[in-house]
């Protein structure tokens, strides 16, 4: 296996192989113009979320979906989008026999039924998927999760440590060949779960999970922009996070969850959950690892531990990051509509050179 350390890191300049983002959400119709674009001027894969309302359930929705992605992407740019569909109740067999044939979906998402936005669709009784998770096993079709209970009596800070210890360890331990990705983790909890479970289990990380803590959503007032699912946790477990990151340990690699949402729909009394990072990607990772003194890590988790874990070859071209002094866009406008972008008018200190 190719050296991990290829990244040619100077003070001011750091060459990288191209990273790819292994969640994220497009959403559909107009917005495409935007959100494609945003995150194909640096990564050259991503794994589509299939949270759309309705969902993306099948293939043919996923492959439908996909054209209209790819009719977004800027002529001279060569992205792949990697489609994920939506596990539910009634996803059988036979449909992931159909879905492991086909090359351009990459798994199932596990959302447990009312956990996020768009998620009333989802798994409703996660111990009665035993045939579906068995037949994915069977057939290499990964099991990617979102790991948060929703019972009303667990604390939301409690959730995604409640989820492991209920469902997914005895998932990871009963299905020893089934590749899980446990999404955007949060917890140190979750960090020493996919440290230990089998070689199969893997995670990733956010770039806001990894810079903020829940001071940065609470603390004088409440930072709507910094409000996402599962909901930053307390220092102890940024800290967990941030050292997970930057390991270089395989089995932790990036996916940004970038989910836009219309400022109206931030900013009101009852604000979505996500944060829109498509814009600031790599450079905000850049900006957590430079915090950490571990930019010679950068590579490894961006642009190789995915494709490795994915069995998806390493990119081949380089992607050049340059030390400089910028702020994040205030806004984004498309369409007539504001959406407030993550890191909003923040500096970042390293900017990717066009
Ligand atoms: O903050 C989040 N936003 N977390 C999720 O799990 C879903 C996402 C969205 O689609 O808005
Ligand atoms: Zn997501």
């Amino acid at each position: 296996m190719a050296s991990t350390s290829s990244a040619s890191v100077s003070p001011d300049t750091l060459c990288i192989d191209q990273p790819d983002d292994w969640h994220l959400h497009f959403r559909d119709g107009d917005m495409l113009a935007m959100t494609v674009p945003a995150t194909a001027r640096v990564f050259k894969r991503a794994i589509v979320m299939p949270n759309l309302a309705p969902p993306v359930t099948t293939v043919a929705q996923a492959e439908a979906y996909r054209q209209r992605i790819l009719a977004n992407v800027p002529s001279g740019i060569e992205f792949e989008p990697l489609m994920a569909l939506y596990l539910t109740q009634d996803t059988t067999a036979q449909d992931v026999r159909e879905a492991a044939q086909n090359p351009n979906i990459i798994g199932y998402k596990l959302y447990p039924a009312g956990a996020t936005t768009n998620s009333s669709a989802g798994v409703r009784a996660v111990d009665a998927m035993g045939p579906v998770l068995e037949t994915m096993q069977e057939f290499g079709v990964p099991l990617l999760v979102h790991g948060e209970v929703t019972e009303p009596e667990i604390d939301i800070f409690d959730r995604e440590k409640v989820f492991i210890d209920r469902y997914l360890a005895p998932i990871t331990e009963r299905y020893g060949r089934l590749k899980v990705i446990l999404e955007h983790i949060t917890t140190k909890d979750a960090v020493d779960f996919v440290t230990s479970a089998h070689d199969l289990v893997a995670a990733t990380l956010t770039p806001q999970h990894i810079l903020m803590n829940r001071n940065d959503l609470l603390v004088g007032g409440v930072h709507v922009h910094n409000y996402c699912l599962p909901v930053l946790k307390r220092r102890t477990h940024q800290e967990a996070l941030q050292q997970a990151a930057i390991s270089g340990n395989r089995k932790f690699f990036l996916g940004t969850d970038s989910a836009p949402h219309v400022q109206a729909k931030k900013e009101t009394a009852c604000g979505c959950a996500g944060c829109f990072s498509a814009f600031t990607a790599i450079e905000l990772y850049a900006e957590a690892f430079a915090q950490l003194d571990a930019l010679d890590k950068l590579e490894g988790f961006a642009s190789h531990f995915g494709a490795d874990f994915y069995g998806r070859p390493r990119n081949t071209q380089k992607l050049v990051l340059q030390r400089t002094e910028w702020q994040a866009p205030e806004t984004v406008t498309h369409n007539g509509e504001t959406w407030v972008p993550y890191w909003a008018g923040k500096s970042l200190q390293w900017q990717v050179r066009v």
